[in-house]
């Protein structure tokens, strides 16, 4: 819920001044105590993103069930090798008028990594141990005209997750000062299940929440505008109560607009609170208008049309920026997976932050809302289970409440391979308890869970609990548990990991020479995974084969800090594989694979590279992604073959494989055919050495609004025009201007340079920088990027 700033309310965002220290002692919270030594940070805030990167940051010695260890290894940089376990203080100074005590108000954080205790002026408010719950703390009776303190304490547990977690307040805060009349927190509730092209029906329930201690006569005006602006609909009700009162409107929309993924219309709903003339609050609603089906033999229905959920699942990190929130990141990772025809999220396997499920109502994106990864049996061993039976009901409670106005999400999601499937006893029963909490507070969306033991699941009733079963990696098994769960729609919830590194290939190319013990690194043909998982192609046609399956969600959009397989035990391997998109947002090969199949964008994408000196004469597979049927490849303008797609050979049905083609020195050339006409061609040249550095920024303007970043692409070239793409070469930048580098990385998965710095080396061929705006700074900011023997790279951008 958006809340506007106006005299009834008063929304600040709680970003600067904050100061922060590691460390522990019951008086950080004391409004007199001295924290002038302490650093000075901005929230969002990730204490751990800046390193230094440690084989020994919790190493763990444990076993994952999940994996297939049987035997206790020691894993290094499951977490990201970061230094986030330990307990940390965060204290904020803020004043309040002398009107104060007139007013209710209240502290709401999107998340706290983890472990948050609030206090304010040193009394205890209030706490919240999920670090991915969103939460609020009402703090009228701790506050006074003047300065006040709100200092917050943070404990991360060793062996608490099995990605990279981030660490301290990551997400935003808000304090909201309003009148003691005012619409509760999440308080409002729209939904829109009956419209047709003329008409839609919204029902609006709101709950206000009166600390007055008389009755009033309190009147309610809500009124929907469209997605230009324009008042379309209006509704006015009042009631005279003491204490809570909630509100049931029904209002009526003209000719609404659907929102769709294509068309991402959104409505908003404003709430006006009133006694007699006055208006005490007001706060808005974003929501949209559209109809979801889920049929057991069609799939899925977005507004009665048939599509694939073509998903990926996205943990929360945003790489080199770690867990601490930036909308901007987070809007370039979903306009690259647009790009790529992706059109769904799973939030493994937690809440995600608000500012994602906007942005996916905005950009148009289909969410499954996920709540867990652990119930009461544990993966880790401080991991969600220590919380469960005291915490898992508001946590889920309080996600859905949060986020049921959104028209992105789909499904809720009470859990990811939860170890309940294999538990006789207890693993329907909990299953219930979470569903109807689901049901209760949201009827309108089905529950959904993702399995990895759907047949230990289906005989312990955990399967049929939920409305739509997803299923983890079973591609083969589909059409058998269709028949096993007859009237029960379902999905890939989890698909292909397949693991790869940006621009690495190994020969020969089978499952052998995947994996290297020397480099760490994994090699880009797309073919492999780990053994519970599968390639993309076999991923495609398991949804091709099966038509009832509503699509899949591959693991993962992008690479994340931690989970390195498969060198867990391997330092300084320290995040993952399995990105589509590594880790800075540089596409990996597979990324062009997706497109071809999830659009109808023209597509064709070559690999390998072909710079392999000193290795004439060596078999290197060419492999062509590409949305068209027929492509000829030419080695040196000789032809190596026509292929077509080909249903009947994995190999060929959605990609193209010219398996024996030998290195010379030259070019690689793919021809496109239709109609036996040549379309398209694209050519891969063998580069000389490197020679100059090229920057390619995504965007040419930023806002002085302190938060916009500009993401800017570091390649290193011939000269001709060729990228290098073996080139590690260190790259030194040059900041002039109202700009500071919020990052840098080059997707390198074994690197231990840190993400915070002015340089940075290249990884087969490219770096990124990251480049933030400064609040109320204006003017040109010029960037030069410097490697020895290089021409420099140079790049202005304005910030406005
Ligand atoms: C799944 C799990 C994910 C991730 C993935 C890697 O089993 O749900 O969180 O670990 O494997 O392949």
């Amino acid at each position: 819920m958006k809340s506007k700033k106006d005299n009834a309310r008063n929304v600040e965002t709680l970003r600067y001044g904050w100061k922060f220290k590691l460390g522990d002692s019951p008086e950080m919270a004391e409004p007199d105590y001295d924290d002038s030594g302490w650093e000075t940070v901005r929230v969002p805030h990730d204490w751990a993103i800046t390193g230094p990167f440690d084989r020994e940051n919790d190493i763990q010695i444990l076993y994952y069930i999940q994996n297939g260890q049987k035997k206790e290894i020691v894993h290094t940089g499951n977490t990201g090798g970061l230094p986030h376990v330990g307990k940390a203080w965060y204290r904020l100074r803020f004043s309040l008028p002398g009107n104060i005590s007139s007013k209710r108000i209240r502290v709401e954080f999107d998340g706290v990594m983890s472990h948050g205790r609030v206090y304010c002026n040193g009394k205890y408010a209030g706490c919240r141990p999920y670090g991915y719950s969103s939460f609020s703390i009402d703090i009228t009776d701790s506050v006074r005209p003047g300065e006040n303190l709100l200092a917050v304490s943070v404990d991360n547990k060793p062996f608490s997750s099995r990605w990279y977690p981030g660490a301290g307040i990551y997400r935003n805060v808000r304090l909201v000062t309003m009148s003691p009349l005012h619409v509760a927190h999440w308080g409002t509730y729209i939904t829109t299940t009956s419209f047709n092209k003329d008409r839609a029906e919204v029902c609006m329930e709101t709950s206000v929440e009166n600390h007055a201690d008389k009755k009033l006569t309190v009147r309610l005006e809500t009124t929907i505008f469209d997605p230009k602006g324009k008042p379309v609909a209006s509704a006015e009700d009042t009631k005279s109560v003491l204490g809570n009162i909630a509100f049931r409107q029904k209002l009526s929309v003209k000719s609404p607009l659907l929102w769709s993924v294509d068309s991402p219309e959104l409505y908003i709903a404003r709430s006006t609170v009133k006694v007699g003339d006055k208006i005490v609050d007001t706060c808005e609603t974003s929501f949209g208008i559209r109809s979801l089906r889920f049929d057991p033999e069609k799939g899925f229905f977005l507004n009665g049309k048939n599509m694939k959920l073509n998903g990926v699942c996205m943990h929360h990190d945003l790489g080199p920026l770690g867990s601490a929130i930036n909308t901007s990141a987070m809007k370039r990772q979903l306009a690259i997976l647009k790009d790529m025809g992706c059109n769904s999220i799973r939030t493994s396997h937690n809440p995600p932050a608000p500012e994602l499920l906007e942005l996916a109502d905005k950009m148009g994106f289909l969410v499954i809302d996920e709540a867990f990864d652990e119930w009461r049996i544990k993966k880790c061993d401080n991991g969600y289970h220590m919380l469960f039976d005291r915490w898992a009901e508001k946590d889920l409670r309080d996600m859905i409440r949060r986020d049921r106005n959104h028209p992105c999400v789909i499904m809720w999601s009470i859990g990811n391979e939860i170890l309940e499937q294999k538990d006789a006893e207890n693993g329907a029963k909990t299953a219930k308890f979470l569903h109807d909490i689901c049901k209760r507070e949201d009827p309108t969306r089905p529950t959904t869970a993702g399995f990895n033991y759907p047949e230990e699941a289906m005989k312990n009733g955990l399967a049929q609990t939920v409305d739509i079963p997803g299923w983890n990696y079973k591609p083969h098994m589909y059409a058998r548990y269709h028949s096993q769960m007859p009237g029960k729609p379902m999905y890939g919830s989890e698909t292909a990991s397949c693991l790869s590194s940006r621009g690495e290939y190994y020969f020969p190319v089978d499952d052998e020479r995947i994996f290297d013990n020397t480099s760490l690194q994994v090699s880009s043909y797309d073919l492999s995974g780990p053994g519970w998982a599968g390639s993309p192609d076999s991923e495609f046609r398991g949804v091709e084969e099966n038509p009832f399956i509503m699509g899949e969600f591959a693991w993962t959009g992008f690479d994340y800090l931690g989970e390195p397989y498969p060198y867990q035990g391997q330092w300084p391997s320290r995040s993952s594989y399995f990105g589509i998109v590594d880790l800075c947002g540089i596409p990996k090969d597979r990324f062009y694979l997706y497109r071809s199949r999830w659009t109808d964008k023209e597509t064709l994408h070559l690999l390998p590279h072909w710079t392999w000196p000193g290795r004439e004469g060596q078999v290197v597979p060419v492999h062509c992604y590409t949305s068209w049927n027929t492509v000829e490849l030419f080695v040196n303008g000789v032809s190596q073959g026509i292929r077509s797609k080909n249903p009947k050979n994995l190999l060929n049905r959605y990609r193209l494989a010219w398996s024996g083609v030998v290195y010379k020195p030259g070019e690689i050339k793919a021809v496109a055919y239709e109609k036996g006409k040549a379309v398209k061609e694209i050519t891969v040249r063998t580069a000389g050495k490197p020679a100059l550095i090229k920057l390619l920024p995504d965007i040419k303007q930023m806002k002085a609004d302190g938060e916009e970043m500009a993401f800017i692409l570091v390649s290193l070239e011939d000269g001709k025009n060729n990228l290098c793409p073996r080139a590690d070469n260190l790259v030194r930048f040059r900041i002039q201007g109202p700009a500071e580098i919020a990052a840098v990385d080059n997707g390198n998965p074994v690197s231990t340079e840190p993400f915070r710095a002015d340089y940075r080396k290249a990884f087969n061929g490219r770096c990124m920088v990251y480049l933030r705006s400064i609040k109320g700074k204006k003017g040109e900011v010029k960037v030069t990027a410097e490697s020895q023997g290089l021409k420099t790279g140079k790049l202005t951008l304005a910030v406005k």
